[in-house]
């Protein structure tokens, strides 16, 4: 969206500096030589390519304008730790009015929600970006866990909706296809793909009630390009693609987008464990693309 924008603001400049420049150099002209000028094809013709210009930028900046999860209900699972406490504390930093962090450890969750508050307490102090009011909130969920995440999105329907739902939390089980059983492969997709799915069935009827809503998926980048020893992995997160594809385009006319994010690796809890025991062959073709510090992704 911020490159489009950019791109957009580009192409404007250049059709302002067109302009400019077209105006700059009439009174070097005799009128004469402006009137014939303003007559031939070579004027319509410009002055029609730049108002397309003009047009398409605007259209541009306007299908790309960016969401704001200002003052939004920001529901983040797996936001325990990696990723997810880093865009919980982006959250914050964002001013979302009220930030709630799933996972199935209390603890760590709890913990979880002490630097949020941190960041908050921080970011006022410094008088940024921020807000201390925020309300940084607890859940304590297993989004595999179909009845208990339906009950949890019936709870908040009545109180609180969320505005933006990212779906993070996830695993990998990382072996050659041949060590892998039949109970990786399901662990992955009740993990990556169902974990999303139940969330969704969840969170998104209110957030189609109310016509308001932002979707994130978090694939990775072994969504895009299947690696040695990811095939149980990866098939889930190709899945979301499809998954993330299909729900923006049934929700997308209910005013809720949903959008799908590929990272790359990322130095996280669950990164350092699963590279304890990646295949050899995964650590030599993995490491052409390096590994990223959270809060960069
Ligand atoms: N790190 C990477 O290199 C990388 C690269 C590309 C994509 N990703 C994706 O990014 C996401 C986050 O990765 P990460 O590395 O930050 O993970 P992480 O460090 O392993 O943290 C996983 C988080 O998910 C929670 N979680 C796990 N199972 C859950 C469940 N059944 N229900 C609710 N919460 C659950 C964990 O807390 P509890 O254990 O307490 O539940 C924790 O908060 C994942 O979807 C991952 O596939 C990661």
């Amino acid at each position: 969206g911020e490159t489009a924008s950019r791109g957009s603001a580009s192409l404007a400049l250049c059709c302002v500096v067109c302009c400019a420049l077209i105006c700059r150099l009439q009174p070097c002209v005799s009128i004469r030589v402006c009137i014939e000028l303003c007559r031939s094809m070579w004027a319509e013709l410009i002055a029609f390519f730049c108002g397309l210009a003009v047009l398409v930028a605007l259209l541009h900046a306007w299908s790309f304008r960016r969401f704001s999860i200002r003052g939004c209900h920001v529901l983040i699972t797996g936001a325990s730790k990696g990723i997810g406490l880093e865009l919980a504390k982006e959250s914050v930093r964002r001013q979302a009015r009220r930030v709630t962090l799933v996972a199935r450890n209390e603890p760590t969750l709890k913990q979880a929600a002490q630097e949020c508050n941190n960041v908050a307490k921080e970011a006022a102090d410094g008088g940024g970006r921020g807000s201390a009011a925020v309300e940084v909130v607890c859940k304590v969920l297993d989004v595999t866990d179909e009845e208990a995440v339906m009950a949890y999105g019936a709870s908040l329907a009545e109180t609180d909706p969320a505005d933006v739902l990212i779906n993070n939390a996830g695993g990998t089980v990382t072996k050659p296809f041949d060590d892998l059983t039949a109970a990786d492969f399901s662990h992955c997709w009740r993990l990556n793909v169902m974990g999303g799915v139940h969330m969704c069935r969840a969170i998104l009827p209110s957030m189609k009630q109310r016509r308001k809503g932002q979707v994130v998926f978090v694939s990775s980048q072994a969504g895009q390009v299947g690696l040695y020893g990811y095939s149980a992995y990866s098939t889930s997160k190709f899945a979301l693609r499809g998954l993330s594809e299909a729900l923006e385009m049934e929700a997308g006319a209910s005013g809720v987008h949903v959008a799908i994010a590929f990272p790359p690796d990322t130095d996280t809890p669950g990164f350092r464990e699963e590279s304890q025991t990646r295949p050899k062959i995964t650590e030599i073709l993995a490491a052409a693309s390096g590994v990223f510090p959270p809060a960069v992704v």
